[in-house]
């Protein structure tokens, strides 16, 4: 069976660069201007590199980028819910110019992309308040995701690019990074042709886990691809590696064999919540999967999104035709006392809040940090533990 095709595309449409070409680009960039990218662009440059942003062929223009804002369409027409974007505070070179893109987050700055560049422009301040109220919700700099933005300048650098490598991420996470090809291809192998993607930024407790058997269930899915951001987060999240060995360890305890895929892609988190949810959901897509759990407060932060606002959108603001992928809506899930499972609160209309077991990030934070593991219906036990040895060693650190 054909997988699931990819967005806008008959293949996908990966824009990394093969050895020989690799060696050509090394070479002609020792003779361009170059700029260090801001983390974002850099994210940007891995994404398409990895074939998880097709069908684009490089960052957006001025115009591109306020028409995704304002409609998620390109000029062109191409559904598109987050703007692909390499803004600087400053261009060295004009339009139709070739520059190097060198990466902010490995030492050296070693080369990342090179791009021609096909237009130099500048975002207003209406420009900027635009496309953080349409993609942000708000333009609150206190919003992590409004931050990120805002730091990086208002000179919107534009054009197709190749890139040479996948940053950091290749070497810092080997088990863990994939490629959209190297998924589809995996998963083609295992001969799955249902396929429910889990994002997450977080580590998994009972609630994620029985989110992702409930969609297999539900679904009839043949497999679960966990697929994990390894990018920058904001402070306080856990690190990539802590939040991999945790999940890993869930996997091989408490799911059946070769019913999961634990991988992960080098992005950083947005924190776009709605808009977010969807830019997800089109690069599941193009990593061959046919849905994608969005539950409560998906990619959001503090309380800038209701609890649901990441699926509504899907009903609000997706066209019908605009993706092959499809959602799957999960309530607020939670261990449920009288019932001794995790259930989602929509299918316990009876119960009271009393009646689950639930514990804010915060507590469970403090409790992880004095060594006291959460109950076993809120973490395996065995997750718990790997987050209390992360939790105590940098409590440690921070003290002493
Ligand atoms: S996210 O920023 O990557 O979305 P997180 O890793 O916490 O954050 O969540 C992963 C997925 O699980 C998201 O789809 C989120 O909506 C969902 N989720 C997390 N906790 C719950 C919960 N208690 N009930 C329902 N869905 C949840």
């Amino acid at each position: 069976m054909a997988l699931i095709a990819p967005h806008g595309a008959d293949q996908l449409k990966p824009l990394i660069v093969d050895d020989a070409r690799r060696m050509e680009l090394e070479a002609e960039a020792l003779t361009l201007p170059s700029v260090m990218m801001s983390s974002a662009a850099a994210a940007n440059a891995v994404m398409m590199g990895a074939g998880y942003f097709t069908p684009l062929s490089g960052y957006m223009s001025r115009a591109d980028v306020l028409s995704v804002a304002e409609n998620m369409r390109t000029t062109d027409g191409l559904f598109w819910p987050v703007p692909v974007v390499n803004l600087a505070e400053r261009c060295p070179v004009e339009a139709g110019q070739r520059l190097a893109l060198t990466d902010p987050n490995r030492e050296g700055h070693p080369l990342l992309a090179v791009m021609t560049v096909d237009a130099v422009e500048t975002l207003s301040d209406d420009d900027i308040a635009t496309i953080l109220n349409k993609v942000f919700r708000t333009d609150d700099p206190e919003h992590p995701g409004v931050a990120a933005f805002i730091a990086q300048g208002r000179t919107v650098i534009s054009g197709p690019i190749e890139v040479l490598n996948y940053s950091y991420f290749e070497e810092d996470f080997p088990d863990t990074f994939r490629t959209a090809m190297a998924i589809r291809h995996e998963i083609s192998e295992r001969g799955w042709e249902r396929v429910v993607a889990f994002q997450t930024r977080n580590p998994m407790h009972r609630a994620h886990e029985e989110l992702c058997h409930m969609a297999m269930e539900d679904l009839s899915a043949d497999g679960v691809l966990i697929h994990m951001l390894l990018g920058k987060l904001k402070p306080g999240d856990i690190p990539a590696d802590v939040r991999d060995a945790s999940i890993r360890k869930m996997v091989d305890l408490y799911f059946p064999p070769n019913t999961v895929m634990v991988t992960g892609y080098g992005f950083d988190m947005l924190y776009a919540g709605p808009r977010e949810a969807v830019l997800h959901a089109v690069f599941r897509q193009n990593a061959g999967c046919t849905h994608l759990i969005v539950g409560r407060d998906h990619a959001g932060v503090g309380s800038y999104y209701g609890g649901f606002d990441a699926q509504t959108i899907f009903d609000d603001e997706v066209p019908e035709d605009a993706l092959a992928l499809e959602i799957y809506r999960a309530d607020h899930t939670a261990f449920s006392k009288k019932l001794g499972r995790v259930v989602m609160m929509r299918d316990a209309p009876d119960h009271s809040p009393d009646d689950f077991v639930l514990l804010s990030g915060t507590k469970v934070r403090e409790m992880l940090g004095q060594g006291i593991a959460p109950p076993p219906e809120f973490s395996r036990p065995e997750v718990a533990e790997i987050l209390m040895a992360y939790y105590q060693e940098i409590d440690g650190t921070e003290t002493s």
